[in-house]
């Protein structure tokens, strides 16, 4: 594996100290999804944009990230989130279970198919 497609390990070693910033536009997602829709958050990080969801009123919010230590690190920062680490590239869920699906500052992550 070349190390530009190292991806798991570069997120681990820098879980407890990235803070990602890029501005969430709450008020654009809400105009086009409602407050009870399932939301997957697909490369959640340590689920900080669940977290703005969250407080704005959306209810079923579902964060995965293949970082492990992310994903501790969200469930230290946001117990009542529901955060998982992924075990794989398949997404463990049916697909027609979601009604919106978010990848926020993920696909600029991953360099080759
Ligand atoms: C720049 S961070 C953005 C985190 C979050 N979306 C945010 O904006 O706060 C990119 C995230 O994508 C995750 N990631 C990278 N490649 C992934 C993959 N193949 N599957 C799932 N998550 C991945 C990383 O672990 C990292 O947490």
């Amino acid at each position: 594996m070349r190390a530009i497609d190292n991806q798991f390990e570069y997120w681990d070693s820098v879980s407890s100290s990235k803070t990602f910033t890029h501005p969430v536009d709450i008020d654009r997602f809400h105009s086009v999804v409602s407050p009870q829709a399932n939301i997957l958050d697909f490369g959640c990080g340590y689920g900080r944009t669940c977290e703005e969801l969250y407080r704005f009123g959306f209810q079923n919010i579902v964060g995965v990230d293949s970082s492990q230590m992310m994903i501790e690190r969200g469930h230290k920062e946001y117990p009542h989130l529901n955060l998982q680490t992924l075990e794989s590239n398949n997404i463990p869920y049916d697909s027609n279970i979601f009604d919106a699906i978010i990848l926020f500052a993920v696909l600029t992550c991953i360099p080759t198919d």
